[in-house]
């Protein structure tokens, strides 16, 4: 009977979605139980303990918590650039808990956008070489220099690393990780070596290709006030995700003040 009821209301709930066109939301990442421990030495660090958690499609989540609560290591695990010591995390189909490196690589190249608080780019190679190395070797890449002009840059491609701002450095590091159309983008304090007005010029670029785009994109930061432009906020503590914050009124970076 309870079953019944229960298939009932769910029957209703899909007739509703269906006549408003609010379609059910696809879990991308489901992390479950999972824990990281480093042993150094005779000392263990817990870096991540029994985090359990679902990240939809097209969600812009940020990531708070104090310096060393796990944050970068969460990122990374769910980006597969390191493994979890116990527990699984999945990405849509992919299990990455057991994946071999060459999976791992593979689930980054065809996958994941990275940005870093440092750039990383080659200095010898313009903007658009830059960009270009990506496009080489992913399979459906936008042009280099529509992903540039994404980033507002268009008109720049043709410059060295080094006759950029930092903050426009940092628009070519963006721009290089969507540049393949990934379906998430993975941002570790993007922001850390900015000041305010650059630094919200490169948040309203990681807005506006989550919205364009639909890329997920979780972003790591100490600064609470980013967390009014995210979708969710998952704060971090001592390894764990201590709270989960829903915001129903999201604000455009423009707006958030520091
Ligand atoms: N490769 C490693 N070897 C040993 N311990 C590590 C390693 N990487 C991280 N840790 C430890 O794991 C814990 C979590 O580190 P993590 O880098 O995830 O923190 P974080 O929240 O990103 O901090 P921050 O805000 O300073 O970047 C810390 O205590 C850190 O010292
Ligand atoms: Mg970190």
């Amino acid at each position: 009977m309870l079953h019944c009821r229960k298939h009932n209301a769910q029957q209703d709930m899909n007739d509703i979605r269906e006549e408003t066109g609010i379609s059910t939301p696809t879990a991308v990442f489901i992390a479950k139980d999972l824990s990281k421990t480093y042993q150094m030495g005779e000392v263990q660090v817990r870096a991540l303990q029994d985090v359990n958690l679902t990240i939809y499609r097209g969600e812009f989540i940020v990531l708070l918590g104090p310096s060393g609560s796990g944050k970068s290591t969460l990122l990374n695990i769910l980006g597969g650039l390191d493994r979890p010591s116990s527990g699984s995390a999945r990405f849509a189909e992919h299990e990455l808990t057991g994946a071999s490196d060459a999976d791992l690589t593979r689930y980054r190249r065809e996958h994941v956008g990275f940005v870093f608080q440092f750039y990383n780019l080659i200095p010898s190679l313009t903007c658009r070489e830059n960009v270009e190395l990506v496009t080489d070797i992913a399979h459906n890449p936008m042009p280099a220099a529509e992903a540039l002009r994404m980033v507002g840059l268009e008109d720049r491609m043709d410059h060295f690393p080094s006759q950029l701002s930092g903050g426009e450095q940092q628009r070519v590091a963006i721009a290089r990780a969507i540049v393949k159309r990934p379906e998430v983008l993975l941002c570790d304090e993007p922001t850390g070596a900015l000041d305010y007005v650059t630094g919200k010029l490169v948040l309203e670029v990681i807005e506006r290709i989550n919205r364009e785009l639909g890329t997920t994109a979780i972003v790591i930061t100490h600064n609470a006030a980013i967390a009014g432009m995210a979708d969710r906020v998952l704060h971090l503590g001592g390894g764990r995700i201590q709270r989960e914050d829903v915001n129903p009124h999201k604000i455009s970076p423009s707006e958030l003040s520091w």
